[in-house]
């Protein structure tokens, strides 16, 4: 099963993403881990995308597209959880035809709704183990007192991104409403669309995207 999950900053999407990644051996991928690495490992094409990532716009097309496409091939049979991607119209016609390339069928969109002032708070409460892309956060899921990550057992790889900040989550917010909700409406049209509370407790949208998935 191919699926997307879609939602605004701070929806929680990395965060189901990783559930679906250990349940039921899917493979996640996120086109922001993706550019994040190439920013930190200094790649020609990092250095280009910093600035834009940081001050919260999108990066273009033809770069995500091309880091999808390099991940699609071959076989995988758990299948992929497409996390952050696509987010334009542009993009969600481009992982049609590589998905039909590759002999591949997309089963299902979620989308996860979370209102802007919880986002805010979720945002700007959030920390990363870089030893393994678990995710924290200082309200909901404190970093443990002896500093070690609860996922991999590594101490103090805890860090902030540099785009979860208010002013940057306004611009990702815009961006959000301007370039990607209209793919609700296209693949609502395409019959794929399932919306999910992306408000309850992590187990309770665990439970929903199980449910939407199973229907
Ligand atoms: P990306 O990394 O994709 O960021 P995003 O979409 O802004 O989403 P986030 O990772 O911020 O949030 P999330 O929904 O995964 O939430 P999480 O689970 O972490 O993109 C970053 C940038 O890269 C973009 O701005 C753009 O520049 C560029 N980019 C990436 N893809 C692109 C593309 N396709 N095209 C163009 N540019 C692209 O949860 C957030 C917090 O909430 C955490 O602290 C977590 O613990 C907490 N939390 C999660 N669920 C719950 C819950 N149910 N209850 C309470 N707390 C919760």
């Amino acid at each position: 099963m191919n699926i997307i999950l879609l939602g605004p900053p701070g929806a929680g999407k990395g965060t189901q993403a990783r559930h679906l990644v250990e349940t039921r051996n899917m493979v996640q991928l996120s086109t922001g881990d993706m550019l994040r690495e190439a920013k930190d490992s200094g790649t020609e094409m990092g250095n280009m995308v910093a600035g834009v990532m940081a001050r919260g716009e999108l990066v273009t097309d033809e770069i995500v597209i091309g880091l999808i496409r390099e991940k699609l091939e071959g076989d995988n049979k758990g299948g992929f959880i497409f996390d952050g991607f696509p987010r334009t119209l542009e993009q969600a016609d481009a992982l049609g035809h590589l998905m039909s390339d590759e002999g591949k069928t997309l089963d299902a969109v979620i989308e996860m709704r979370v209102d802007d002032e919880a986002l805010v708070d979720r945002i700007t409460a959030r920390s990363t183990c870089s030893g393994c892309g678990e995710v924290y956060n200082d309200n909901t899921k404190p970093i443990p007192e002896n500093g070690k990550c609860t996922s991999c057992g590594q101490e103090n790889l805890f860090t902030r991104r540099a785009d979860d900040n208010e002013e940057s989550l306004k611009t990702r917010l815009m961006a959000y409403y301007k370039q990607t909700s209209p793919l609700i409406g296209y693949y609502y049209a395409k019959e794929m669309l399932s919306s999910v509370n992306g408000l309850g407790t992590v187990e309770a949208v665990q439970g929903e995207i199980k449910s939407a998935l199973e229907t």
